[in-house]
């Protein structure tokens, strides 16, 4: 048996006008380089990449796919419409089933929002703000499809995509018998004889003021606390797969572990940045999800490839196809287990559609490294350029000291030699050693993002390198005492994240 599961796709609507030109008449809107090179996604790529998912899901011969999340742009209403059409097409054409969950971007809560995106037409010039709120003043461009929906309006939208019952599916359930008064889009269901899929709606929204907010920072921590009906119906359902001898995967937009982890037994802590680590869920509630004997989560928000195991409990984060580095995940369940294949996205046909726009957009908005985004030849190629400026200009300076930051020019072994036992490594790794320490920082980020997947783009040299530091600094660089920030800090996170990727 095989599924796909694609994470994140955040569909931008390129053909949906906004007011700006005539819908159908093949004219793209386009979000600018500047906004995408801000952001933790591409934009105007969402559109090529999520065909590009699609066919090679067809081309393999799979059936059932599940959407963990975050399919469109910001839960807009013409974006979700976008992504509708694009799984009908599938549907029709090549007799796909997909299986929905709802990420941070999908649903508002009980209230849907108003939403605006600065927007600029095929040309790329004079971008436009396009809000849903008949209230902005002009220049703005009002667009009724622009509001973000309302939980109930997404269920709504995705009924047909296994929110309610489908046709032709051996079993499914919802957690609750009261007509889904709660909101809450789980279910379970057995699209292939003997596969349950449990698809977790770990959405939790709080009033702040007027306004709902999703609680997307350690969102499982939050489902436990306040939705304990749900751990309970899991657990219900763990028990019976294994009495029936079902095969169960459960999928969520948000992980249920943290994604890095260091240490052994008791002793077991997680090892992420502080911006990643509010992010996370805490060890505790990834132990409650394993004891209630959930084997398999699939996970995706993040928008990183990669795999941790607890107490039983496997977490796959999926990655997406608008972020390095690039892909989503195939699910072979066999007699003997379940095996779970990374696809990466190489070349995507049509990926730089917006190319000609971005030429003629400032450079310099965020640092925006426009020579190098216009020289990339694949669609690899621009999402790691992507990635590395998002490095640069944001997550070296979110997550380090300027201790750290001072010393990114300095040379690695002169850095890992000071006040460690490393000394000799400038003896045995000298071409690695003399490159700056910055190349050694945004190789963390790189290895966090893409896994195992990274290792065929540093050179064989480098690997080795980053094998001895793990096998020297393994258990030696704790992370108890170590600050956030300093180089031993960096080396404790950096073993920690290489450590699963270079076993
Ligand atoms: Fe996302």
């Amino acid at each position: 048996m095989q599924i796909a599961v694609v994470a994140d796709v955040h569909l931008h609507d390129l053909h949906g006008g906004y007011g700006m030109v005539e819908e159908g008449s093949g004219g793209l809107v386009l979000r600018t380089l500047a906004d995408t090179m801000a952001s933790t996604r591409v934009f105007n790529e969402s559109h090529s990449a999520f065909l590009a998912v699609l066919d090679d899901i067809v081309r393999r011969g799979i059936r059932d796919v599940v959407l963990l999340g975050d399919y469109s742009d910001d839960g807009q209403l013409g974006a979700v419409a976008a992504v509708k059409r694009i799984l009908s097409d599938y549907e029709n054409t090549h007799g796909l089933r997909f299986f929905t969950t709802f990420g941070n971007h999908d649903s508002y809560g009980p209230a849907s929002r108003h939403l605006a995106k600065r927007l600029t037409k095929a040309d790329g010039l004079q971008p436009r703000l396009v809000t849903s709120d008949d209230r902005a003043p002009a220049p703005a461009v009002v667009c009724s499809g622009m509001r973000g929906m309302s939980t109930a309006e997404a269920m709504e939208a995705m009924a047909l995509y296994g929110v309610t019952r489908p046709p032709n599916v051996f079993h499914w359930e919802t957690p609750g018998d009261d007509d889904r008064a709660s909101l809450d889009a789980s279910y379970l269901v057995e699209p292939q004889q003997g596969l349950w899929l449990l698809m977790l709606d770990a959405n939790v929204f709080q009033k702040v003021g007027d306004a709902w907010r999703v609680r997307a920072d350690a969102a499982w921590d939050h489902v436990l606390a306040e939705r304990p009906y749900l751990l309970a119906w899991m657990e219900d359902v763990a028990d019976r797969a294994k009495r029936l001898g079902k095969t169960l995967l459960a999928f969520s937009h948000y992980p249920a572990l943290p994604l890095a982890l260091k240490g052994e037994g008791s002793e077991i802590q997680s090892a992420c940045t502080p911006e990643w680590s509010k992010r996370m869920p805490s060890l505790e509630t990834g132990r409650r999800i394993a004891r209630a004997g959930i084997g398999w989560h699939f996970s995706g928000h993040m928008h990183v490839a990669g795999r941790i195991e607890l107490d039983g409990l496997v977490n796959i984060a999926v990655p997406s196809p608008v972020a390095y580095p690039g892909g989503y995940v195939v699910v072979n369940v066999q007699a003997d287990g379940v095996d779970v294949e990374a696809v990466r996205l190489e070349n995507v046909a049509g990926f730089d559609a917006a190319f000609p726009a971005y030429e003629v957009q400032s450079g310099d908005d965020n640092g925006a490294p426009l020579g190098k985004v216009l020289a990339c030849a694949t669609y690899s190629d621009f999402l790691r350029v992507h990635l590395q400026n998002l490095i640069e200009t944001k997550h070296v300076l979110d997550d380090w000291s300027p201790e750290l930051l001072a010393s990114l020019d300095t040379p690695i072994g002169q850095v890992l030699g000071e006040g460690s036992s490393a000394a000799d490594l400038n003896v045995l790794w000298p071409h690695v050693t003399s490159l700056p320490f910055g190349r050694m920082v945004e190789d963390y980020y790189l290895i966090r993002a893409a896994g195992r997947q990274v290792l065929g783009q540093l050179s064989p040299e480098r690997v080795a390198f980053y094998r001895d530091l793990d096998l020297r600094f393994r258990s030696s660089l704790l992370l108890e005492g170590a600050r956030f920030g300093d180089h031993s800090g960096f080396l404790a996170l950096f073993t920690a994240c290489t450590n699963a990727v270079l076993d």
